[in-house]
């Protein structure tokens, strides 16, 4: 390695680092892919098109979860969920799902919502 590309890495890691962190060293999926593996899993069905949530499913647009909880919450749900193994699906494509979900909106606060805001007690 010469000393150009030393450079170029030690350069690299700097820009790394505080991102690491902080903690939002985005995970390197594809948001694309995650969302045509979101449908073909059939994550849709229960979570809604858009991750918004269902009868079934809970919301998961946007969600709070870091992407590891994720993985293990669906290799080992704790409620109405089945499993998914890694055979069905992998780390990398849920990482992609995780990609796809954190580019969806979060939730609206009622008051955002101009008919619900009109229900609210002033
Ligand atoms: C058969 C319906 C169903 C399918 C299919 C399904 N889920 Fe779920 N999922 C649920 C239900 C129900 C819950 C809430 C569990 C509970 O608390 O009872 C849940 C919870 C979750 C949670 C945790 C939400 C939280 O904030 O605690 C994540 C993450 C999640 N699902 C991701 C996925 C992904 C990714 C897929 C596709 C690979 C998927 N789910 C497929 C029904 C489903």
């Amino acid at each position: 390695m010469n000393k150009f590309s030393l450079c170029i890495l030690t350069a690299a890691a700097a820009l790394a680092l505080p991102a690491l962190a902080a903690g939002q060293a985005a995970p390197t999926g594809n948001v694309a892919n995650g969302k045509r593996l979101f449908e073909k899993q059939n994550c849709y069905y229960c979570h809604g098109t858009g991750g918004q949530g269902g009868r079934d499913g809970a919301r998961i647009a946007a969600t709070a979860l870091n992407v590891q909880a994720v993985i293990r919450y669906v290799r080992q749900p704790t409620g109405g969920m089945p499993a998914f193994t890694d055979k069905i699906i992998s780390d990398q494509e849920l990482t992609d799902i995780y990609a796809y979900l954190k580019s969806l909106p979060a939730a609206k606060a009622p008051k955002d919502i101009p008919l619900l805001d009109q229900l609210r007690e002033k």
